[in-house]
């Protein structure tokens, strides 16, 4: 069985479909939630359906992300994770934390990776005029927002939206496509997935 670590800074949505997504005949189990942010709403519901919680506040360290990330990987040692899945993890992972974990840590993002690397990925595309937004789950290099792409899923732009009403919509496809690659990676599937 796969130990699966999930990352959060926030809600955690996608998290508590990972979660939900695990069981019965899957090959992965989660083992704990982590969070950089000691009040993220996403530990509360991790804690409601029976996953172990773990909370690194990132503020103690600074400007000094290696003794962040030292004390990251230490936290979650016990849980002895096989791999880790970030949802919404809201803090740069340097090489140093990485790269161990290359080919073993996955990523969501909310826009068609290779486009709108970063934040404020849903404005940005409005700005752009794209007639479609979505979103990628890619494996996680130390280069951010990069890394081979498992799965991606597409959402025309409609001509009211806000980057509001956009995130709300690319989140129903998050919710539907992480899960799924999840899945396939575990079982040992590579290539990229195209929803919907
Ligand atoms: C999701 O939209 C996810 O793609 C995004 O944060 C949101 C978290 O929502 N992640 C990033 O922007 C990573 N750079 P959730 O906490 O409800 O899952």
């Amino acid at each position: 069985m796969t130990k699966v670590a999930i990352f959060v800074s926030g809600g955690g949505s996608n998290m508590v479909k990972l979660v939900e997504s695990m069981t019965g005949d899957h090959p992965a189990r989660p083992c704990v939630v982590l969070s950089n942010q000691p009040d993220a709403g996403g530990l509360l519901r991790a804690r409601d359906m029976g996953v172990p919680t773990v909370a690194v506040d990132h503020k103690p360290f600074g400007k000094d992300r290696p003794a962040f990330e030292a004390a990251l990987q230490e936290a979650l040692a016990p849980f002895e994770p096989d791999l880790i899945c970030l949802a919404g993890f809201m803090r740069v992972l340097t090489a140093g934390f990485v790269t161990p974990w290359e080919g073993r840590m996955l990523n969501i993002h909310p826009s068609l990776l290779p486009k709108y690397r970063g934040l404020h990925t849903h404005a940005r595309a409005l700005e752009a005029g794209d007639t479609e937004a979505g979103c990628t789950v890619h494996e996680v290099t130390a280069e951010l927002d990069d890394g081979p792409v498992l799965g991606q899923a597409r959402v025309p732009v409609a001509a009211s939206d806000t980057p509001d009403t956009l995130a709300k919509r690319v989140l129903g496809m998050e919710h539907q496509l992480y899960p799924a690659v999840l899945r396939r990676f575990v079982e040992g599937t590579r290539d990229t997935l195209y929803l919907p």
